[in-house]
């Protein structure tokens, strides 16, 4: 395990963005496994900064998703189709028909897993997964209590997850279940890039990467993993011994 401390926000995007960077300019056809919410914005705008310079090709890069809310229309500005379209897919020359993640609307889940599951496999794996961590220790939607052993699955969100993520919705009608890559899945990746901001993450990471390995804490099983970089800054580092 690598832990890079940043001094900032804009250090932590940056270092994050150079790593994910190298990534694709060592394989222009990788895979990513992408997140959204509010952790990878800066690292998306510093990769689509890049871009807009000349350094940066994502013309073969083929992305996938770790997780997006079930029942959501990718066109709902709710939707983590939509985040990633305005944060990163709508600014880079990344083809669409290379942009994938799970269909919200899709009319039976377990069908839905089984091809989106079918969808990583035929990629031919992920090449790096990019994660943010939940205050209870939660990876994509993977949340206390989750076996270790799954892959995409349906999951129900946890009170702690709704609160978390209430301020995008407004109108207070968030969604109960989401999809998500399992354990399993986010494991198989060949690189894992962990990014955390903020002392409201500081527990969880301590936890996860210092304390046992539990589905308790569902970030814990990453220190099993043999090339795994974490970004994080003060704040967020501040409970690691
Ligand atoms: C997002 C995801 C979640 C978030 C986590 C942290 O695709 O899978 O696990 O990474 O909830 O969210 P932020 O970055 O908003 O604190």
């Amino acid at each position: 395990m690598r832990i890079y401390r940043a001094k900032d926000e804009q250090d932590l995007a940056r270092k994050a963005a150079n790593i994910m960077s190298a990534q694709i300019i060592m394989k222009p056809d990788c895979v990513l496994g992408l997140a959204t919410g509010a952790s990878p914005v800066g690292l998306y705008n510093q990769l689509v900064e890049w871009y807009r310079k000349g350094d940066l090709d994502f013309s073969c890069v083929r992305t996938v998703n770790l997780d997006e809310y079930k029942g959501m229309a990718p066109d709902s500005p709710q939707s983590y189709h939509m985040f990633m379209w305005e944060h990163l897919f709508s600014r880079v020359n990344i083809r669409p028909e290379r942009v994938f993640l799970p269909d919200g609307l899709a009319p039976d889940s377990n069908t839905e897993c089984l091809r989106y599951n079918a969808v990583i496999t035929g990629l031919g794996g992920i090449d790096m997964q990019l994660l943010g961590i939940g205050v209870n220790g939660h990876i994509g939607f993977n949340e206390p209590g989750e076996e270790f052993a799954k892959e995409v699955h349906c999951v129900k969100l946890t009170e702690s997850t709704k609160q978390a993520n209430q301020k995008y919705f407004p109108d207070g009608r968030m969604p109960d279940y989401a999809y998500t890559m399992g354990i399993k899945s986010i494991m198989q990746a060949k690189r894992i890039l962990l990014i955390a901001k903020g002392e409201k993450k500081a527990k969880a990471l301590a936890a996860s990467l210092q304390g046992p390995i539990t589905p308790e804490i569902p970030a814990s099983i990453l220190q099993l993993h043999n090339d795994l970089t974490v970004v994080a800054d003060d704040d967020a580092l501040s409970l690691m011994r």
